[in-house]
This record gives structure tokens, sequence and C-alpha cells, in this order.
């Protein structure tokens, strides 16, 4: 995973954070044992930062677009209300078993729906008002989803978006086949127009953009 700070940086802000769960510091370990492209988790500071938001939001219904072994769908989580849902939708089947055994292991394991599939088929089918939603599967799907949630958040909604800044390649000479730093750029651009939002590009990790639904 791409940083915007050095790794003595990201290891003191790690030393100056609450620590993960015990749960969610298992999740990332094996994760990293046993799937391929581990960095793809959240992890302990992004984690932190997802719970912390869930928290102050206290949403009813959270949607995940990507879920891979569950841990950032476990730091959603613990903002719910006692009656609220989070819906996470995970395109790769390989990864159901491990997905359900972590959640099964979580205080909010009967608040938690996996759905296995696409996400561009999925979400039509789901008809919650989303009060937070985390993006973070293809990247040159992103205009797809937000096209799919964007009417289905309810007002002053939060979207969080990873990745928007796809290693610093948005700042940079595109070569014309990077497909991925293309639709990102894209995307951007387009929320940054978009007169039914108010959104904040925050330079931590890869970049995460929040967008809040007016
Ligand atoms: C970066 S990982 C998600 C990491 C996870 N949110 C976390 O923080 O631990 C992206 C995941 O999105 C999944 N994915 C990719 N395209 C998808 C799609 N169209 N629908 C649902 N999931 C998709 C991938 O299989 C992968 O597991």
């Amino acid at each position: 995973m791409f940083n915007l700070v050095s790794q003595d940086i990201e290891e003191y802000s790690e030393e100056h954070t609450t620590p993960e769960s015990d749960l969610l510091y298992r999740i990332n370990r094996a994760t990293h044992l046993h799937n391929l492209n581990p960095r793809m988790v959240s992890g302990p500071l992004q984690g932190a930062f997802l719970s912390l938001i869930a928290r102050l939001k206290q949403p009813k219904h959270i949607l995940e677009i990507g879920t891979f072994t569950g841990y950032s769908a476990l730091c959603l989580a613990e903002g719910l209300t006692p009656d609220g849902t989070l819906d996470t939708i995970e395109i790769d089947e390989e990864l159901e078993e491990t997905i359900l055994q972590n959640f099964s292991q979580s205080p909010f394991h009967n608040q938690l729906q996996l759905h296995i599939g696409n996400a561009l088929d999925i979400i039509p089918t789901l008809h919650h008002a989303w009060d937070l939603v985390f993006i973070d599967a293809e990247k040159t799907e992103y205009d797809g989803y937000y096209d799919l949630i964007l009417p289905q958040v309810a007002k002053g909604g939060l979207l969080l978006i990873d990745n928007v800044l796809w290693n610093g390649k948005v700042v940079e000479e595109v070569k014309s086949n990077d497909k991925d730093t293309h639709a990102i750029m894209a995307f951007n651009d387009r929320v940054q127009q978009d007169p039914r939002v108010r959104n904040l590009l925050l330079p931590f990790r890869d970049g995460i953009l929040c967008i809040e639904k007016l």
C-alpha cells in the first residue's frame, strides 16, 4: 500500500493510536499469512479511522463494497446502532468461508450480512437508506458503484472512498493504457463537480475521499 508518510511516521502513528482488538489483530495477521495481496487489508491505522467515523456517525445502515477478509467491515460495525445492519459485498467466492469465520467471532455478527457476487448486480437488490458507505473494490467500477449508491444514501449520509490517490499516480503523467488511474482521476473530478455532495479528499494512507450527501 502506498503511503504519503514514511514508515517511521506510520509506526509512530500506530504506537499512538488505541490498539486494534484481539480479533482484528488476528484477522490482520491471518490475512498476511494466508491471502494473496494482503496489503489490501485496511490494517490498524485505517481501521481505527473507519471505526472512529462510524462511532461518531452512529449509522443504522452501513454498506461496504469490497469485503476481502472482513477487517474493515468489523471496524465499521463498531459504530452501528443496536438495531443497525451492515451489508458487505465481495465478488471472490473463495473468500466466503474466511469472511464468515471472521464475522462469527465478532460481537456484531448478528448485524452483518455478507453478499457474494458482483457489487454492480447486488447493490440494486438492497433497499436500505445508507448512512455510511465504504467503497474499496474495483477501481474502474467506482463510477458505477457511485451511480447506484448515491440515490440510496440518506441525506447527511457519508461515503468513504478508498485509494483515490492511487499510489500518487493521480498527479503523475498517466500512461494511456493505465485504466485504473484514468478511472480514479475521472471519478475524483466527477465528485468535485457533483452539486449533490460536499467532499474532502483526505491525504491519508492511499487517499480517502469523504463525500457527504447534501
Ligand atoms: C482492497 S480489497 C478490500 C479490503 C477491505 N475493505 C479491507 O479494508 O480489509 C478489495 C476487494 O474488493 C473485491 N472486489 C473487486 N471487485 C468487486 C466487485 N465488482 N464487487 C464486489 N467485490 C469486488 C476484491 O475481490 C477484493 O477482495
